[in-house]
């Protein structure tokens, strides 16, 4: 007998709550139906672990999220903690977690739901039927490099500096998790940086290509420059299978992307760290969508990025690989019968609040294991 898996829910700030308040529901009914169970504590992080500590993550939590199979967090941040100074800010704990946990590779999948390929701000026809990975290293470069900071030049003037920094090791261990994946898809990788421009370009490049000819010959591997892909992810996206790039283009790029799905609140996103003896991976679940302040504690957030992500750490963390394809089926055949939160609403259709959202999910689960 296996032990019971370890979640740690960290639902954060804004509709962190509400929208993990539904995965709550996709897993309550997991353990009804499907007799899994999972053993899931909840903890603070982000401005409320500010509020009530003082800091944004606290070392028991982090401990806490080492110890676990995995992670899902709900979102941090919002405009309350604008003035706090950076190292206790809700994104420093964020940070942690993820440079901590050493949470190297972060993939953030692209798919347009046919539901609403008409919802994209692009032309329908760009985006139906698109699925694109893309892998962002997400422990290093410019968000993590040293030295930072803004210093007093004394004359009125002040000097900022971010230091962007890669070594070989973190440039490979991230392409080869981009590679590995696009075996499963179709086989094709886009390296993204600016090696025109910087050094850090340079280097990512060379090693990109030093491991793909390290054993990748059945992938067919790009280069492309981050301006350019920005470019090329509105003008055919369907251009793209993967794409890995480093922290900061990653951050820019797949907010990108995931607009061409129609709504930031689908995008779900999995944080992962190298593989242990055993094969097991630390790992965070996400969604992409961040606190949403102005709807926050209405009702209205849209909880399926959040459900996706609980699909994610079914199929990533705990190889659940049925119950992973029945919560993404489900999603689907939701948003088919034209149930809509307010971001991704459209004529005809009908709007429901984020509670409805997750009940209607949970119902056609039951449809789908009747
Ligand atoms: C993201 C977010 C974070 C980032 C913020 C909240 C620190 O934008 O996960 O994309 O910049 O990585
Ligand atoms: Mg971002």
């Amino acid at each position: 007998m296996s032990a019971n898996k370890k979640l740690l829910m960290l639902p954060g700030d804004g509709i962190g709550p509400e929208v993990m308040n539904q995965v709550k529901r996709v897993i309550d009914w997991m353990d009804k139906t499907r007799h899994v169970s999972f053993d899931i504590a909840e903890d603070l992080v982000g401005g409320c672990a500010y509020d009530a500590h003082g800091t944004s993550l606290t070392d028991n939590t982090l401990a806490d999220a080492m110890a676990v199979d995995a992670v899902l967090l709900g979102a941090v941040g919002g405009p309350k903690w604008d003035n706090v100074e950076r190292d206790r800010r809700p994104e420093a704990g964020l940070l942690k977690l993820r440079k901590e946990m050493d949470l190297f590779a972060n993939l953030r999948p692209a798919t347009v739901f046919p539901a609403l390929a008409e919802a994209s701000s692009l032309k329908t026809e760009l985006v139906s039927g698109l699925d694109i990975l893309i892998v962002r290293e997400l422990t290093g470069g410019v968000y993590f490099g040293a030295p930072r900071g803004i210093e007093d030049l004394g004359n009125g003037q002040k000097r900022a500096v971010d230091t962007q920094v890669y070594t070989t090791s973190e440039i490979d261990r991230v392409c080869r998790a981009a590679f590995d994946l696009a075996r499963k898809r179709q086989s094709r990788v886009t390296s993204v940086e600016k090696a025109n421009v910087m050094e850090t370009g340079v280097l990512w490049r060379e090693v990109a290509t030093q491991t793909h000819a390290d054993g990748y010959g059945d992938i067919i591997l790009n280069h492309m420059y981050a301006d350019n892909c920005a470019m090329q992810l509105v003008r055919d996206p369907k251009q793209f299978d993967v794409i890995v790039t480093d922290n900061l283009f990653g951050d820019v790029l797949s907010d990108c992307a995931a607009m061409l799905t129609g709504s930031l609140g689908m995008l779900p996103s999995a944080s992962l760290g190298a593989a242990d003896e055993s094969g097991r991976r630390k790992a965070m679940y996400e969604p992409v969508h961040g606190t949403a302040p102005d709807i926050a504690g209405q009702d209205k957030a849209n909880p399926l990025a959040m459900i996706l992500s609980y699909a994610m750490c079914l199929r990533y963390s705990f190889d659940m690989i049925e119950d992973a394809d029945m919560v993404e089926k489900a999603v689907e055949t939701v948003l088919d019968c034209g149930l809509r939160t307010g971001d991704i609403m459209q004529p005809g259709m009908t709007l429901v609040s984020c509670q409805a959202m997750g009940e209607a999910v949970t119902a056609e689960m039951d449809k789908l294991a009747g």
